[in-house]
């Protein structure tokens, strides 16, 4: 294993607002080999800072899942550098990848992937069993993440008890459980009415305001116009981009105390 995965310790840094690169695209290009191969990344140079709240915006087929799943390590490029917190990801075995994933990078989908049996708290709490921590302490974790999506009062819910905005809280916070250095998100709010899709993105930019560093695919401008940073897609390659935010003020202050003391993932 890479030295420094298993640590957790690179993730805080960034989370208390190192301006450091998150991450790295180096001139990548993705062609699925399909018959015909379908080339869906075109050259794509991007860089996001710790952080950061950026909204990716495209038509349909325009290579935004394509990126995420890139950026995020469950696919690899077919040309051009993809760093997460540095790291090159070619380097990296495929367990190496599954190490970094764990602990650095948290995925919120469209879909939930909640298991239905299980309550919200462990739903949040099975997001860190990559980690290696003890039971107690990943359901200590699991409750702080819930009260950060505001679902304090829900722990024992489970997803068919509760509504599509609040099991996509469930999702953001096993996400965030692990404190990783970046959050993904693909469409979260796209199986959700515009009302609940609002309020999750309050809950996005309060996590924001927070240091967490965070991109999110939409396809509502509406969502994509309130983000400090929009990149646009179209045909495989960044149509605009409006470029870095600089840091919150806040991140300074309350804020970075608080990420510093919130756990860290993989920490013995
Ligand atoms: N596994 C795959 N095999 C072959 N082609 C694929 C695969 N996944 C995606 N593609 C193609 O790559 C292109 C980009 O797809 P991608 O899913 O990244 O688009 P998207 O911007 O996320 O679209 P949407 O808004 O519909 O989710 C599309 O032409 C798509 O058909
Ligand atoms: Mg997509």
């Amino acid at each position: 294993m890479t030295a420094g995965l298993h640590a957790g310790a690179a993730a805080a840094p960034a989370l208390a607002g190192g301006r450091g690169n998150v991450l790295e695209l180096d001139a990548v290009t993705k062609i699925y080999p399909s018959s015909p191969p379908v080339t869906a990344l075109r050259g794509v140079n991007l860089t996001v800072q710790a952080g950061e709240l950026v909204a990716v915006l495209g038509p349909s087929g325009s290579g935004k899942s394509t990126l995420l799943h890139l950026t995020g390590t469950l696919d690899r490029p077919t040309a051009g550098t993809v760093r997460v917190t540095g790291l090159d990801v070619a380097a990296l075995t495929d367990r190496e990848l599954a190490g970094l994933r764990a602990t650095r990078i948290g995925f919120v989908f469209q879909q939930f992937f909640l298991a239905e049996h299980q309550t919200a708290l462990d739903n949040v709490a099975d997001g860190l069993l990559y980690t290696g921590t003890g039971l107690a302490e990943r359901r200590e974790r699991a409750r702080e993440a819930l009260r950060l999506v505001g679902l304090a009062d829900r722990p024992a819910a489970r997803p068919t008890q509760l509504s599509g905005g609040q099991r996509q809280r469930v999702a953001i916070a096993r996400a965030l459980a692990g404190s990783p250095a970046i959050v993904l998100a693909d469409e979260p709010t796209g199986n959700l009415d515009s009302a609940t899709g609002q309020s999750l993105l309050a809950l996005f930019r309060a996590l924001h305001q927070q240091g967490v560093t965070i991109v999110i695919i939409t396809h509502d401008r509406a969502i994509a116009a309130a983000m400090p940073r929009q990149i646009e897609m179209l045909d495989g390659r960044i149509l605009t981009d409006t470029g870095h935010t600089p840091p919150l003020a806040s991140r300074s202050g309350e804020a970075a105390e608080r990420l510093a003391g919130f756990p860290q993932a993989g920490t013995p």
